[in-house]
């Protein structure tokens, strides 16, 4: 190991027979995490090559156990996102793809920092069971389209243990070690296509639009390394995406869209906006055309929200405890003290207190009414705080910056990278 590490500290890249010995000595026992956290850091300084990252992918999914669909019984799509605040697109866009007839796949992981997780928002819905094993999982693919559960110990352990060293020893952004680890789990969950949507913005990994395009190049170009087709979105994340921010409450807004038909209305939120490009995506990866359409169409006339229904119930929760979350009714209403267009807004703020909102009350968070670009008047609302918490959240009028001057909202979507 010590070999290795000084290869890398001056710039060598390290090979397949190296990345698989490091893999199974830390999983093992035999390499300890100063080694493993001294040749992380290097990787942080010095890079890693493409086959170094996928050498690395390979040894991690290797570590676990993986799940294989059947090929020649139809196309299993998946999709990923780096993570973001009031990144509410999965909990649409599995069961509206699915209700256009592709075959979604998804395994979860849990939140990471002030970045919400999938899992957590569907646990909000009472009885919601995520703790699927592997064969119920696949079985639930194969009987109704869809799946999301939540990633088992038995998928990739190694990440699990890596990324906590990572996260403790300051070597979380290294481009090659972020790939590996997102590509290893969307690997050994098996699906034969993977949509990616790589955020760029202050609360992403990447907050520079240039480092998520290059990161979406490293996923999608590992993905075809394990004979994947890949695609990858860069979006933004300046703003939340949604309009809510907690956990629970994600949950709601993402019913609501599917419910309330907001997809037939002419002004469609940036929210939806990306859903329908993301299902379009799916829909191109499992050979279905027009799917950009047939999304609009199945927001519209409620299939997709019958497929989220039917989902739900296949785990265990009923759509009568899906109709029943309703936020408080007596939300904080934090308002513009001056009128003028919405400049920036504090996205990794708003995330942090949509979580805490929502530690402490399952269906707390926010709501947030104003988006970047938009002109406000003195007094209306720009949030709306839900929660048992919210007199701890007035001094929030903060995060939003109002200026004289119009401004243009930042893209939605930066690059498409396949
Ligand atoms: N998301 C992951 O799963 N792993 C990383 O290293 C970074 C983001």
């Amino acid at each position: 190991m010590r070999h290795c590490i000084e290869r890398k500290r001056d710039g060598h890249a390290l090979s397949a027979t190296d990345w698989d010995g490091i893999i199974d000595g830390f999983m093992e026992g035999r390499i300890d995490e100063a080694q493993t956290a001294a040749l992380f850091m290097a990787c942080v300084w010095r890079g890693m090559t493409f086959e170094e990252a996928h050498a690395l992918t390979d040894a991690m999914v290797r570590s676990g156990e993986t799940v294989t669909f059947d090929r020649s019984k139809g196309i299993i799509v998946d999709k990923h996102s780096s993570g973001g605040v009031a990144d509410i697109v999965s909990l649409v866009a599995v069961p509206l793809a699915a209700a256009c007839g592709a075959r979604v796949a998804k395994l979860s992981g849990r939140a990471l920092g002030h970045t919400g997780g999938t899992i957590d928002k569907l646990e909000a819905v009472p009885g919601f069971n995520a703790a699927l094993s592997l064969d119920t999982f696949l079985r639930q693919v194969e009987s109704i389209g869809c799946a999301i559960a939540a990633q088992t110990q038995a998928l990739v352990p190694a990440d699990k243990r890596i990324y906590n060293l990572r996260d403790r020893t300051g070597t979380v952004p290294a481009m090659g070690l972020i790939a590996a680890s997102i590509v290893s789990k969307k690997i050994a969950c098996g699906a034969h296509a993977i949509v990616y949507d790589v955020k760029t913005g202050p609360a992403s990994f990447t907050p520079a639009p240039d480092q998520a395009r290059e990161l979406a190049r490293w996923l999608v170009e590992i993905s075809k390394g394990f004979g994947r087709k890949a695609i990858a979105f860069v979006s933004d994340m300046h703003q939340p995406l949604g309009r809510t921010v907690g956990t629970g409450i994600e949950m709601v807004e993402a019913r609501d869209i599917l419910r309330s038909r907001q997809g037939a209305e002419p002004e469609r939120s940036r929210g939806v906006q990306l859903i329908l490009k993301i299902v379009a995506a799916l829909l191109d990866a499992s050979e279905i055309a027009d799917g950009e359409e047939r999304a609009a169409q199945a927001l519209a006339d409620g299939t997709g929200y019958a497929k989220l229904v039917e989902m739900v119930e296949a785990q265990g929760a009923s759509r009568g405890a899906l109709e029943g979350m309703e936020l408080d009714d007596k939300p904080l209403t934090v308002k513009a003290s001056h009128a003028g267009y919405v400049h920036s807004i504090d996205v990794v703020h708003l995330g942090n207190v949509g979580r805490r909102l929502s530690q402490h009350d399952k269906l707390g968070g926010l709501f947030v009414n104003a988006q970047i670009g938009d002109f406000v008047e003195a007094g209306q609302p720009l949030a709306r705080v839900y929660g048992r918490d919210k007199e701890h959240v007035r001094n929030l009028e903060a995060s939003f910056k109002i200026g004289a001057d119009p401004v243009e909202p930042p893209p939605l979507i930066y690059d498409v990278v396949n």
